[in-house]
């Protein structure tokens, strides 16, 4: 099984943090994940769950959310300020990150080299060591500074997945939107999932009305 970082930073995005976080701690794999106070705060605007920092009292607040109160032993939560973590240092033998979701502030950081937290040095060491590193992007419109951050972070081996999901596979309701953005997430990572489907094109039936 693998061992994966989850990054959350605060930008809007709760329910694809919570479809990532269930797909890899209901797959077996192990979650290290830490949380920017913009993240906190988000999660409590977006989502109505209160998390005070404290990783202790955090960590069963947040499985009870994920309604995955089983899976305590895979998940560690890090404090942002804590940059003396595991996940702070390249020997720790990550298989990948997602920042999920990822402010404009975290990207620039990230862009930068500006490891002030832990979020942002797990992400600078996925980049030194070469591993994955998946940004979730939420903004819009964008202006020259995101596209220009976007771009550095792409050009150092990043993947920037915004968290904007098609319309081309007939969704039902929100959550098969988000399904599809957090299925793309977990197969970027290297993740067996159903979460999302393959698109294997239109149904011929489409083609032959416009005929
Ligand atoms: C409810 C809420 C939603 C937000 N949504 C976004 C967003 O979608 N994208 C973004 O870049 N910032 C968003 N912000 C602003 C960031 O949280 C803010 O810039 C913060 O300083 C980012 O800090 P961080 O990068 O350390 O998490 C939002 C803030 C709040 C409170």
């Amino acid at each position: 099984m693998g061992r994966f970082i989850v990054g959350i930073a605060g930008a809007s995005g709760a329910p694809y943090t919570k479809r990532v976080l269930q797909g890899l701690l209901s797959g077996g794999h192990e979650v290290k994940c830490v949380i920017s106070d913009a993240g906190r705060r988000v999660l409590e605007v977006e989502e109505r769950i209160l998390l005070t920092g404290n990783t202790e009292t955090d960590k069963p607040d947040l499985l009870a959310w994920l309604q995955l109160p089983q899976h305590a032993e895979q998940l560690e939560m890090l404090h942002h300020k804590n940059v003396a973590a595991s996940i702070a240092s390249g020997s720790y033998p990550a298989d990948g990150m997602v920042v999920v979701p990822c402010s404009g502030g975290t990207l620039a950081k990230i862009a930068h080299g500006v490891s002030s937290g832990l979020l942002e040095r797990a992400a600078d060491v996925c980049l030194k060591e070469r591993r994955k590193l998946i940004l979730v992007t939420r903004e819009t419109p964008l202006s020259l500074i995101h596209l220009r951050n976007m771009t550095a972070v792409t050009e150092a081996g990043a993947i920037v997945l915004p968290g904007s999901p098609g319309f081309y596979h007939q969704p039902n309701s929100v959550q098969d939107l988000v399904d599809m953005i957090a299925g793309r997430i977990l197969a970027h990572l290297g993740i067996d999932t159903t979460m999302s489907k393959e698109w294997t094109g239109p149904e011929p039936t489409l083609y032959a009305e416009q005929d």
